[in-house]
């Protein structure tokens, strides 16, 4: 079974959404165990410090490596085990990073996560226990909590059994089914609504034909919103630099 550990400052906020939904469900079922490991609980003092103003000034507080690295040194079962830490100046988590890290995680049977806060962290800390950075994106967060928390639910949501109907996620954005790009627009009940009626393919009860439509509608959404997504044709510029015209691809 999967051991997933967070090493946090904030281990209440940690633990209420692990135990809640499909990562709760994953914990039930037998499927992952998850630690929350509180850092202060390895602080340098008996006031509990865990940070303090950065050699050569500059503003906000830094966490001290004492406490990370003896807490990373006392809940790691294997010296290999990923030891992963939550930073805007990590590489940006994507499906495929999602992937790369959940096989390493299932080799080794753990993988850690530190939450990086305040205005940093002690580099020693990078350099004696973390063996990857990784950010949610280019925005600012005021702690890593959030995003650790990110990555343990696109973590988990892959492990085999999590999802009740493997089959919905095979179809996903981002998937291979879906070449890397956006999922389809989908529909329920009611079949008219404020004037807005459902395609009629997807009542037609023809599998192949809704399927293709399905994939066309992918696609178009994909150029339209995620350009940076298309798969580029050999000899063709970058999607970055593409002239290609976004809209009026829907329904092609
Ligand atoms: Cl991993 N941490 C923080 N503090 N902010 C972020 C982030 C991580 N990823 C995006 N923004």
């Amino acid at each position: 079974m999967l051991g997933i550990k967070v090493l946090t400052l904030f281990p209440e906020m940690v633990r209420t959404v692990l135990a809640t939904s499909i990562l709760g469900r994953a914990k039930k079922q037998g499927l992952v165990r998850y630690q929350v490991v509180d850092i202060r609980d390895f602080a340098v003092d008996k006031h509990g410090t865990v940070d303090d103003t950065a050699y050569g000034g500059g503003p906000g507080m830094i966490l001290m490596a004492p406490p990370v690295v003896e807490a990373v040194e006392a809940h790691r079962e294997n010296t290999t085990a990923p030891v992963i830490l939550t930073t805007p100046q990590g590489e940006t988590l994507n499906e495929s990073l999602v992937l790369e890290m959940l096989q390493e995680a299932q080799q080794i049977g753990e993988i850690l996560l530190v939450c990086g806060h305040y205005k940093g962290v002690d580099e020693r800390i990078r350099q004696l226990v973390i063996t990857r950075e990784v950010s949610i994106g280019d925005y600012v967060l005021s702690g890593g909590e959030l995003p650790a928390l990110v990555m343990i639910d696109a973590l988990v949501r892959r492990i085999p059994g999590v999802l009740s109907d493997p089959s919905s996620a095979a179809s996903d954005s981002f998937t291979t089914a879906r070449r890397g790009g956006l999922d389809s627009c989908w529909y329920t009940k009611p079949p008219v609504y404020r004037g807005l009626a459902v395609p009629e393919i997807l009542l037609s009860g023809h599998h192949a034909n809704i399927a293709t439509w399905r994939q066309q509608q992918a696609a178009a959404r994909t150029r339209r919103q995620r350009p940076d997504l298309v798969p580029a044709e050999p000899g063709e510029a970058p999607a970055s630099d593409s002239t290609e015209t976004e809209a009026g691809d829907e329904g092609k």
